[in-house]
């Protein structure tokens, strides 16, 4: 078992793994899933260690159970979001921590870095903040991860999202999104981790378009919109 002694209350990291992922398969949310927690945890650690060589260990703590909860509160991808995610996400947590009996320090940690994990500007002074900036590095660089964009486009094709799927108008969007995120982000290991992912996740953008551009049959029959029943 991996665990951290130094606080009155061990944690126990696979059993708040285990819980995250529980929320995360119930929510069936093809974009935000195990995948994604997991890609976002490793991109974190990464991170950590190129930018914070003074960091404490509750820091690294707080930084791993951030990873785990930030999405679980997301719906399924068909639902409006009642309340943001990121709210829903603490709420869960919190109670979660109540249960295992999670120093607050660290529980309040966690809950700063995922209700700042959303939509942020700048970046704040102190390790705390620090961590939330990772956090968010960690998220949006799983944009430009060439596994999870072919994961996710087949998920638009599926059929989760309302309207008419094109190839061409997600593949678009998706390098839209990539270009605006990597401006806003924190680091300097950040921008190498992303500019390591950029040249697979060009690859694969050439390789889909070229596909695109000699299977018209392909994106035609694709392009009909799906039906959710039995998908999943
Ligand atoms: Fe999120
Ligand atoms: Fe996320």
């Amino acid at each position: 078992m991996m665990t951290f002694t130094c606080f009155q209350c061990p944690i126990d990291f696979v059993a708040a793994r285990d819980e995250a992922c529980k929320l995360l398969l119930d929510k069936r949310n093809f974009i935000h899933t195990v995948a994604h927690s997991d890609a976002v945890h490793s991109n974190a650690l990464r991170i950590w260690d190129g930018s914070c060589p003074d960091g404490k260990e509750e820091d690294l703590v707080a930084l791993k159970l951030a990873c785990y909860w930030h999405d679980t509160g997301r719906n399924d991808r068909d639902s409006v979001e009642q309340t943001p995610h990121e709210v829903e996400s603490v709420r869960l947590f919190s109670e979660f921590a109540r249960r295992s009996g999670y120093p607050q320090r660290i529980v309040d940690t966690v809950v700063r870095a995922i209700l700042s994990h959303r939509n942020r500007g700048g970046r704040g002074d102190g390790l705390t903040d620090c961590l939330s900036d990772i956090l968010w590095d960690a998220d949006k660089l799983d944009i430009v991860n060439p596994h999870r964009v072919l994961e996710i486009l087949w998920g638009f094709q599926a059929g989760y999202s309302a309207g008419e799927f094109s190839w061409r108008s997600s593949l678009d969007y998706w390098k839209g999104i990539s270009v605006k995120f990597v401006e806003r982000l924190h680091f300097d290991e950040s921008r190498r981790l992303f500019l390591e992912r950029y040249d697979g996740f060009s690859e694969l953008i050439v390789q889909m378009e070229a596909f695109l551009a000699s299977n018209h049959e392909f994106v035609a029959r694709t392009s009909r919109v799906p039906n959710r029943e039995g998908i999943i």
